[in-house]
């Protein structure tokens, strides 16, 4: 699959509900302060709220008209924020059939993307392990999963993580017989190879000739981890035990990226969508005052790859 521009970041996370999408704002919103152009694009195909939670009630346009073809290109659907220089496409809802689109229509999506003119585009992806989902996830070159401190959030990030790991190599498998045993959909399975030893060491014996390439891709997946709605220090642990189970089992290095401390206001802000309280916490802390942390080394680490995202610096 075709991958996406250099200061693209896509956000997941396996588990629902964890901030996925507030945390997505509120790292555009401070890119955006920092004088960067910011498109989000609501990837949550199936359950698109970013616009909600940016203040818009019903877009005019959403991604559904380019998945349609009413719209030539993903510039159509830009629509206007209260965030200084953040601009949003929309997820659309209205044809349940879209939320699944196939082949063809990622493929033109993603080319659309490339097509974007801006300094940050940040996806905000659906809960869950789809390969819609895993697909746009390994799209991007910069990736970011965020997980709270609860068990099951870790266990689905992490299961998210090897989803993504799996889902990389089978394609790298393409039209051999190894390619369905790897499908993250079969993971399940019992004979299944669980670890990346194994993954890997069934690709030598079966395929060798793959596996220089499929070692290539696991060292170029750049995963970030947040941590989100941490509520005492303990809990920052949470990241460094995910990134050593990554390191463990799946051979891959992940970078912790930062911690947000859980912060009962914004809840509040979700709740009521006001610009003005949003803007008007940066001083106090909380989970603002830890996102203006990672989104500047969001801008440092895509600034270090891509000449365009520079301006952060201005
Ligand atoms: N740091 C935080 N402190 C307190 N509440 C938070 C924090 N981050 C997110 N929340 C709250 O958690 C809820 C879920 O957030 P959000 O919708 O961003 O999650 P999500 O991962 O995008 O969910 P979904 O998987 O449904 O898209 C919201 O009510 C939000 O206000
Ligand atoms: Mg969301």
């Amino acid at each position: 699959m075709i991958q996406l521009p250099n200061h693209t970041w896509a956000i997941a996370g396996g588990k629902g509900g964890v901030g996925k999408s507030l945390l997505t704002v509120s790292l555009a919103y401070w890119l955006g302060r920092l004088k960067n152009d910011v498109t989000l694009l609501d990837g949550d195909l199936g359950g698109a709220n970013l616009h909600t939670m940016l203040g818009l009630r019903i877009p005019h346009c959403t991604i559904d008209d380019f998945i349609l073809r009413r719209v030539p290109s993903l510039d159509h659907l830009l629509l206007e924020t209260a965030l200084p220089n953040v601009k949003l496409i929309a997820g659309g809802s209205d044809v349940p059939a879209l939320a699944n689109p196939n082949f063809g229509q990622k493929t033109r999506l993603v080319r659309a993307m490339n097509a974007i003119d801006t300094d940050f585009l940040m996806v905000d992806l659906g809960a869950g392990s789809s390969l819609n989902t895993l697909d746009l996830f390994l799209a991007a070159p910069n990736k970011l999963v965020v997980l709270t401190p609860q068990p099951t959030s870790i266990q689905n990030a992490y299961g998210f993580i090897k989803a993504a790991f799996f889902r990389l190599v089978s394609r790298g498998l393409r039209g051999t017989s190894l390619q369905d045993l790897l499908d993250p959909a079969n993971l399940r399975d019992e004979g299944a190879p669980q670890s990346a030893e194994e993954v890997l060491q069934e690709v030598a014996i079966t395929e060798p000739g793959a596996l220089p390439d499929i070692e290539e891709r696991v060292a170029n997946l750049k995963i970030h981890i947040i941590v989100n709605m941490v509520r005492a220090p303990k809990e920052e642990r949470v990241g460094p035990v995910v990134s050593e189970v990554c390191r463990r089992f799946l051979g891959m290095e992940t970078t912790l990226l930062g911690c947000v401390p859980y912060d009962p206001q914004m809840e509040k802000w979700a709740a009521v969508m006001d610009r003005e309280s949003f803007v008007n916490r940066t001083a106090e802390g909380g989970a603002l005052r830890a996102s203006y942390d990672i989104a500047y080394r969001i801008a440092e680490r895509t600034k270090n790859k891509d000449s365009t995202a520079t301006k952060w610096i201005a």
